[in-house]
């Protein structure tokens, strides 16, 4: 699992040019998954959601101006990303670590966590936080980078280990943080690997859907 330090580094190191660079590694696809993320929370009407590992808030951002009627909190344990988020119009930002925060137990209605679980320096220990922070019956909802399966498959990972890094470190001067990228999908659980986790976890009714041919997956859990 990542370095907690090694993380917290490179996030303050990119913070600046996070946003766009995202934008225009993804083609712009990232807003569409984002997009797809809140039109579930839409539904749900949820009164309090926190948003763990938000960084500069693009999620927390999209929820906020969808669900007016959601009282959004964005926390992350790197300041110099989370004060984007704040920049940018998220109303309560918190300065925490996923892995012990600074919440009681079942305050929210709804946690997120879009590309962060992954970044995190123990997966069981992050989901097993926002667990807790949830109400019984409150839903966590996960957004993350994911392999697709079939012919995609060995294409998509010789772009991810083999492409992306020049171009990515030609765009940011950050190579190191984009090999970095590409592990970090490798290594994290999908599918069934990661609905077993959230079982572990204390979650049940997970789902798993895949998007944009499984390059990216939401998964969701009831606590
Ligand atoms: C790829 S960014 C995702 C930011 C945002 N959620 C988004 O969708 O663009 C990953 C974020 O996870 C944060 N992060 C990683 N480990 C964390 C931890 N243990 N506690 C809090 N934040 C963490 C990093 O600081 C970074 O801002």
């Amino acid at each position: 699992m990542p370095d907690a330090v090694y993380v917290h580094d490179a996030f303050a190191r990119i913070a600046d040019r996070y946003v766009l660079t995202n934008h225009v590694l993804s083609g712009g696809m990232d807003i569409l998954w984002r997009k797809i993320v809140t039109a579930r929370i839409k539904k749900w009407q949820p009164a309090r959601l926190l948003d763990v590992a938000s960084g500069t808030g693009d999620l927390a951002l999209e929820i906020q101006d969808q669900c007016p009627q959601t009282e959004v909190i964005a926390s992350d344990f790197c300041a110099e990303m989370l004060v984007h988020a704040s920049n940018r119009g998220i109303a309560q930002t918190v300065v925490a670590d996923a892995l012990n925060l600074p919440f009681k137990d079942g305050e929210f209605d709804v946690v997120t966590v879009a590309f962060g679980l992954r970044n995190m320096a123990d997966y069981p220990g992050g989901l097993r936080e926002m667990n807790r922070v949830l109400k019984p019956g409150g839903r966590l909802l996960i957004l993350d980078f994911s392999l697709p399966n079939g012919i995609m498959r060995g294409p998509y990972r010789w772009y991810l280990h083999h492409i992306l890094p020049h171009f990515a470190g030609w765009l940011t001067g950050e190579k190191d943080a984009y090999e970095y990228l590409g592990g970090s999908i490798e290594a994290f659980p999908s599918g069934k690997g990661m609905t077993d986790l959230l079982e572990s976890c204390g979650f049940h009714d997970t789902q798993v859907t895949p998007i944009t041919f499984g390059v990216v997956t939401i998964y969701e859990g009831t606590r």
